[in-house]
């Protein structure tokens, strides 16, 4: 769109796109004003009672696809991941040494961008990530790979090789719980990136490794780890008033709170706090975490007042991941492992679509003499 250069770019577009819709979906609704948030035509917690990871998958690509409901079974599902995560395990081994000198999420990225394209890319996408993540990780603490096991399940077949021994069913339920409720959340960024990418008829690996780029900064995908090492300066409860305080008289942001779309408390944060939980984590750990929440959540109010800026999904994302032990620099390629099925759900939906995603912009530059 051509416009004269007079238009001030406050009267042109918001450059956040904030508000405008950029596509029909049905994989999820969220609600900001209410804190609502719809999976599949389920209510958040009701959808993480109701399904594991594959479960969950497949009714995403079922939905995605507009197939019958039966079409991909969970236990197809299952089957598929096992087999997809035995060979992500031959390409990490082949891809070895271009892994040196790069972070677990670079590590990632490079790992993803490797698969090759075809049909059952989503399967090949989703089954590699925790091969990469989990190898990737060991090779980080010096350890040996550890090959999948394909007839496990995926979830615990990736714990089991991220700590070279079998995992208790607390922990796999508590990060089932992590992975599907981070799968799908309306139209964030990397789900943006993953259509646009999929709307050029790109081909679906492609879609996927923008959208892992996306996730990876801090205004996204990339806060837990700064809320830990919040926490971690916090130190003690008794100090969070005055660390918080200070933070903020600096213009910094508070990692973990606020959000584009939530103007109440994210419901994601209530059912993983209610996984935490489960998990029983350090009594001291949790309290420090409750004081900086609070503290945090009042000095805000009042530094900001009418923003309604309340705790994020990545505050106890953070909390949680730490509670199983999770190395650091594997938060975010974590948040991938659960939201891969979301990216590869809208990438499917978009090409039903089947319509090039090509916005226009204002001119606000100089106009030729
Ligand atoms: N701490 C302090 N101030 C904040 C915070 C925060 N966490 N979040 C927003 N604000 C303030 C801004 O400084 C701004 O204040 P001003 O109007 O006085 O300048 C006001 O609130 C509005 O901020 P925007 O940036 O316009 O709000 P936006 O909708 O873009 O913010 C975002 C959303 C990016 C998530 C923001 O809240 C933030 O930076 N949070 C911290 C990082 C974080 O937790 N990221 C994870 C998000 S969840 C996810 O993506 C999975």
């Amino acid at each position: 769109m051509s416009t004269s250069a007079s238009v001030a770019p406050e009267h042109g577009v918001a450059s956040g796109l904030e508000g405008v819709p950029a596509a029909e979906t049905a994989l999820s609704d969220v609600d900001g004003e209410t804190g609502r948030l719809i999976l599949c035509g389920l209510e958040l917690v009701d959808f993480v009672a109701r399904h594991g990871f594959e479960s969950a998958a497949a009714r995403f690509w079922t939905i995605a696809r507009g197939e019958p409901v039966s079409a991909e079974t969970p236990d197809a599902v299952r089957a598929a991941l096992g087999q997809a995560r035995a060979a992500a395990f031959i390409q990490f081994e082949a891809l070895g040494p271009a892994f040196e000198g790069l972070t677990l999420s670079e590590g990632l990225r490079l790992g993803l961008a490797s698969l090759a394209e075809g049909e059952r890319a989503h399967l090949a996408v989703t089954g590699a990530v925790p091969v990469f993540l989990a190898n990737l990780a060991r090779h980080h603490a010096r350890k040996a790979p550890i090959a999948p096991q394909p007839d496990l399940p995926h979830v615990e077949d990736f714990l089991r090789m991220l700590r070279g021994s079998p995992a208790g069913a607390t922990d796999i339920q508590a990060l089932t719980t992590y992975l599907v409720t981070v799968m799908d959340h309306g139209m964030n960024a990397s789900t943006f990136t993953a259509r646009v990418v999929a709307s050029t008829g790109a081909g679906l690996v492609g879609a996927i490794v923008g959208a892992y780029a996306a996730l990876t900064g801090p205004l996204h995908g990339g806060a837990p780890e700064p809320v830990l090492a919040m926490l971690d300066a916090v130190g003690r409860p008794d100090r969070a008033r005055s660390w918080v305080e200070d933070a903020l008289r600096k213009g910094e942001r508070l990692m973990g709170f606020g959000h584009r779309i939530y103007k109440v408390r994210d419901p994601r944060a209530d059912v993983l706090k209610a996984a935490l939980e489960k998990l029983k984590p350090s009594g001291e750990r949790l309290e420090l975490a409750r004081a900086v929440e609070t503290a945090a959540l009042d000095a805000l109010k009042r530094h900001k007042p009418g923003r309604k800026l309340e705790t994020n999904v990545e505050f106890y994302t953070a909390m949680l991941l730490d509670g199983l032990g999770m190395p650091r620099a594997a938060f975010t390629p974590l948040f991938a492992m659960g939201r891969v099925v979301g990216w590869s759900a809208h990438a499917f939906e978009q090409r039903r679509i089947g319509r090039l995603i090509r916005p226009a912009s204002l001119y606000v530059g100089e106009l030729p003499p």
